[in-house]
């Protein structure tokens, strides 16, 4: 299941929105590999991508928060750490080759990957913007 990316997901912010998109893209790509049943190793290597790039994202958008000194950054770190303790968890569950593994992870990024973008990422771009 590939996410599409779309402006309504789109917050304003330059890099920001241009790391959102690197992740769908690296996500749609992972999905791809799974597909098209592509050999595990390199299904590994697109997943260690996309936490990579998670990483970069989280690191980017935390430094902006504590610049512009966000009053909601605790709980939006948190649900970062949520997804970083995620992936971690699934990063076993994928090199077991445990069965549905791959699909459940693709759905749970999608899900969650969305969701925060649309609400909490959004809601940081508020502030960024001077809404609120
Ligand atoms: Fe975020
Ligand atoms: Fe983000």
């Amino acid at each position: 299941m590939r996410i599409p990316w779309s402006k309504e997901m789109m917050i304003g912010h330059l890099s920001l929105d241009s790391d959102h998109e690197r992740i769908i893209a690296l996500v749609n790509g992972l999905n791809d590999a799974i597909s098209t049943s592509a050999n595990a190793g390199l299904q590994i290597d697109k997943y260690c991508q996309i936490i990579d790039c998670f990483g970069d994202h989280f690191a980017r958008e935390e430094q902006i928060m504590l610049s512009t000194k966000y009053p909601d950054a605790d709980s939006h770190r948190k649900e970062h750490w949520y997804l970083f303790d995620q992936l971690t968890k699934m990063t076993y569950l994928f090199e077991c080759n445990a069965p549905m593994a791959e699909q459940n992870i693709i759905a749970f990024l999608n899900k969650w990957f969305f969701h925060h973008v649309m609400i909490s990422d959004m809601k940081l771009a508020s502030h960024l913007f001077g809404q609120t």
